[in-house]
């Protein structure tokens, strides 16, 4: 499978995720076989003025490539400026986010706000895709609401646009994350358009990723919020799809090794005091369906030093009958 020149064997994507897909995380993933990830949503408006923490989000390590590097923004000709300014971390493709639900991003006019407005969404693509030397692709939902259902529209016209990818979370914006994805309008766009289509939405398990990738006929799968504190999802979902092997949860003393590598990493790229702040939320995730998981999880936030975490490690591998790491 290949968008642009990114060619690879692997059947799942991390996606986006703001506050959580970090460059550990993301080269966590691709390490257990992440066919690709995709950096936090950046603001092109604040990338165009130097803000420095936009900066810093464009940054990528050579561990989570290939990389795209997804930006929001309303304004084409911003949108195209900061792409090109993307261009200095030489990712795999730009991503034009057409799917954020949250506030702060509507009110810039970018994110789900351009599924109101398809002829700008285009202009938006067009624009970038002649300022930069690197395939541009798009994520989206499906309409804004239940009753403006537009996603096959979009998709045709990024296409037109010169869009090399499209990637659908089955959802309306209206939906946020709860109800379940409409996984058929992943069919509908893979069936509209000839450019590549990554489904996503609603993947809890390799299971689940095996069936969407069948029922859709998309390109790639996509996971989000499964993968958060069980990254070896991806393994999971490469021998399904490609072997129809079943690989099993690591066991509990792995699955710690794997927390602590991330801790370090983490420590090692943000200092301990904001990483362990960080990793609250990912080592609490890591606890799911552990014996004694709700009192570990309420440990999990309060860690503030690496030390911390090796003690609650030791806890969890004794309570569930395994050593420490
Ligand atoms: C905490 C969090 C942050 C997210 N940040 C982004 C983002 O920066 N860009 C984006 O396109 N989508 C973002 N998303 C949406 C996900 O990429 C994905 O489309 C959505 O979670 C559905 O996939 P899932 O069911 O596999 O989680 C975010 C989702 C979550 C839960």
């Amino acid at each position: 499978m290949r968008i642009g020149e990114m060619e690879t064997d692997a059947f799942a994507a991390l996606a986006p995720m703001a506050g959580v897909a970090d460059n550990t995380f993301r080269a966590l993933c691709r390490r257990w076989g992440a066919a690709y990830t995709v950096t936090e949503l950046i603001s092109a408006k604040a990338v165009t003025l130097g803000d420095r923490k936009s900066h810093e989000l464009l940054s990528v390590t050579d561990g989570e490539r290939p990389v795209g590097i997804q930006l929001f923004g309303s304004d084409p000709a911003t949108v195209a400026a900061a792409a090109r300014a993307a261009l200095a971390h030489r990712p795999a493709f730009l991503d034009i986010n057409m799917g954020c639900p949250a506030p702060k991003v509507a009110a810039s006019g970018g994110g789900a706000l351009l599924m109101k407005e398809p002829a700008r969404a285009a202009e938006i693509v067009r624009a970038t895709v002649a300022a930069v030397d690197c395939p541009v692709t798009v994520k989206m939902r499906t309409g804004w609401d239940a009753d403006s259902i537009n996603a096959v529209e979009l998709a045709k016209r990024c296409e037109d646009a010169g869009a090399a990818a499209v990637t659908l979370h089955a959802r309306t914006r209206a939906q946020m994350y709860a109800p379940p994805a409409d996984w058929r309008m992943i069919a509908a766009v893979k069936r509209a358009v000839s450019i590549p289509v990554i489904g996503n939405g609603d993947i809890i398990d390799a299971a689940s990723a095996a069936r969407m990738y069948e029922e859709t006929d998309c390109d790639f799968v996509m996971v989000g919020r499964a993968a958060m504190g069980a990254p070896w999802i991806f393994a999971q979902i490469n021998a399904l799809i490609g072997e129809g092997r079943i690989l099993p949860d690591p066991p509990v003393s792995r699955r710690m090794l794997i927390l602590y590598e991330q801790a370090k990493d983490t420590v090692a790229a943000k200092g301990e005091r904001v990483a362990m702040q960080e990793m609250r939320k990912h080592a609490a995730w890591y606890m799911r369906g552990l014996r004694g998981a709700a009192g570990f999880r309420r440990r999990c936030g309060e860690l503030s030093a690496v030390d911390d975490l090796e003690a609650l490690i030791a806890d969890v591998c004794k309570e569930n009958g395994e050593n420490g790491v």
